[in-house]
């Protein structure tokens, strides 16, 4: 069984990697840097990671190719994890180039991929990691790139759902927690392997009838 994960090199990714190859998976990681991501490289083998940077479209098409032929175009489970944190606070007037790669990094990059390998997506389970701050109804002020990018990932992945459906995909938008991570920092509520474990049960409890439904890793619905 095929599980794509992006951004596996570090955090909460890293995390996925390792339990879904204690798991026996066919674990398939991304990294920006596969050279250099030497943690995954023990963990699931150098052949395993393929270069993928999210934000850029180029990036995207060859690493599609590559992942058709690398799991024979039947993925499992795809986990798209890999995210930017953009400006943090609430600050004067945020940087476009930042509010672009941040968007970019985390809906638009996401969107595409998801659409490329759609037809490698049928009768899979799709989780896509967005965070409790692209809830619209809950919102605070600041954070402005991450929070707009996340909210926007809501809608590409409840937009997919609808789509995707028809080929039997499931598709979850999934608040990993507030994490002990490089993003998370270290005052975060939870470690890595709680927030992988909450993820891992709530991917193997998603089923049509909570498809295209905004959870966190306890599978508690988060308003939109
Ligand atoms: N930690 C939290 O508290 C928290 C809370 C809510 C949501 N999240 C979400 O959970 C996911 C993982 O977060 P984390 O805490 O594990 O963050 P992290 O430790 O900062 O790791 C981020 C991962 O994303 C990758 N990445 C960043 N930009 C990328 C790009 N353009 N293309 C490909 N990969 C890219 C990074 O690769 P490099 O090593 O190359 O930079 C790294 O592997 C993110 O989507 C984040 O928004 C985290």
């Amino acid at each position: 069984m095929n599980i794509v994960i992006t951004g596996a090199n570090r955090g909460i990714g890293l995390e996925l990697a390792k339990e879904y190859k204690n798991l026996n998976w066919n674990v398939i990681g991304t990294s920006r840097n596969p050279l250099s991501s030497t943690t995954l490289q023990e963990e699931i083998g150098m052949e395993n990671i393929l270069p993928l940077d999210i934000s850029n479209e180029e990036s995207i098409d060859s690493f599609c190719k590559e992942i058709k032929i690398t799991t024979n175009s039947k993925i499992d489970i795809l986990i798209n994890n890999a995210g930017a944190r953009g400006e943090r606070g609430l600050i004067e007037i945020p940087k476009q180039t930042v509010m672009i790669d941040t968007i970019n990094t985390n809906a638009i990059g996401p969107t595409i991929l998801l659409k490329t390998l759609k037809s490698s997506l049928a009768n899979a389970k799709i989780a896509i990691i967005t965070s409790g701050m692209g809830s619209i109804l809950k919102t605070t002020s600041g954070d402005l790139s991450y929070r707009i990018s996340k909210a926007a990932v809501n809608m590409a992945g409840r937009n997919l759902h609808m789509e995707f459906k028809r080929q039997n995909s499931i598709i979850l938008l999934v608040h990993p927690g507030w994490v002990q991570t490089d993003m998370g920092g270290d005052n975060a509520d939870i470690t890595v392997e709680q927030s992988a474990k909450g993820i891992i049960e709530v991917i193997s409890h998603a089923s049509k009838d909570n498809s295209g439904s905004f959870v966190n890793y306890k599978g508690e619905t988060i308003p939109w």
